[in-house]
């Protein structure tokens, strides 16, 4: 019997998709992680013959990832908790933005090297910029890693005064020394106006920190912009009560649509729509 017989042609044939560039993410764990979503809808909707994959690697095996991004290639990836730091050595060359910050989010590569760039500060400053205010002064809560971020994004907007608090309060003194900072104390962190209030720290977050704020309740001070970079939940405690209180409020799957957007561009040259984004991130997390 011949073939064509057998396997009747279809049109479904023609639709087959190969791709031809491999990009992914990085961390461990990696299971929720919405930048898989982002990219291949990005990829999908630019009819670019790319994908983006999870990939979790442990933290030992990080040389031998670097390894496989060199030997097969991987064009590009995004790198999350807890690789951002310990990466930084094994690229060829991280940006001057990536070494102030001192992490890596995205790899990528530039004259046959592998770069190590950092888009959350970009990711961050977006969102700023979008409400048209231009804040003087500006105070971040907690001195994490990603208020590494944060600092490096206030910098980049040219924010006149910039503070920094935490409960722990030598990490603070630390990162107000390296970003040029003022250092205050956590409990005297309503004491000042600051038309910008950001919060890194952990209060407000899904879970046994989800109904904190860090701010305090009988703060009478005004703030214009209150940011939090947590998106679960999308509005927090602190980001309902600065809005009752008249601030505008940004959460943090701003500040993830933004460095994504950034990623995106950095890959493949063309924007991706932050409009497009938020409803399909919206939608993955309501579900
Ligand atoms: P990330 O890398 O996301 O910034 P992290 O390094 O674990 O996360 O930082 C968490 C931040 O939340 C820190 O600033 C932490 O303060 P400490 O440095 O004092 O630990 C802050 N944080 C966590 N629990 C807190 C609490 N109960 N009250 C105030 N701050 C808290």
């Amino acid at each position: 019997m011949p073939v064509e017989a057998v396997i009747p042609k279809s049109k479904c044939f023609e639709k087959i998709f190969i791709p031809e560039k491999i990009y992914g993410i990085i961390g461990n764990p990696i299971g929720h992680s919405l930048s898989p979503a982002v990219h291949n809808h990005g990829f999908q909707t630019q009819g670019l013959k790319s994908v983006y994959l999870k990939w979790e690697v442990a933290s030992d095996s990080l040389e031998d990832f670097i390894t496989a991004a060199r030997t097969l290639p991987i064009s590009g990836a995004s790198v999350t908790i807890p690789h951002k730091e310990r990466i930084m050595p094994l690229v060829d060359r991280t940006t001057d933005l990536a070494a102030k910050v001192g992490a890596v989010n995205t790899l990528y590569w530039e004259d046959g090297l592998l770069m190590g760039h950092n888009t959350d500060v970009a990711g961050f400053t977006a969102p700023i910029r979008n409400t048209g205010i231009k804040p003087a002064s500006a105070l971040v809560l907690g001195a994490g890693g990603a208020s590494r971020a944060v600092l490096a994004g206030l910098s980049e907007l040219g924010v006149g005064k910039i503070a920094i608090c935490n409960r722990t309060a030598s990490k603070a003194q630390f990162l107000a020394a390296e970003f040029n900072a003022e250092f205050v104390a956590w409990e005297e962190r309503a004491d000042s106006e600051y038309d910008l209030v950001v919060n890194t720290t952990s209060l407000g977050m899904q879970g046994k920190f989800q109904d904190m704020n860090p701010w305090p309740e009988n703060a009478n001070s005004k703030i214009k912009i209150a940011y939090d970079i947590v998106y679960n939940p999308l509005k927090t405690n602190f980001l309902a009560r600065a809005e009752q209180n008249g601030a505008q409020i940004i959460n943090g799957l701003e500040m993830f649509i933004f460095q994504a957007v950034h990623q995106f561009k950095i890959w493949t040259g063309t924007e991706l729509d932050p409009d497009d984004l938020r409803i399909l991130l919206l939608d993955l997390l309501h579900k």
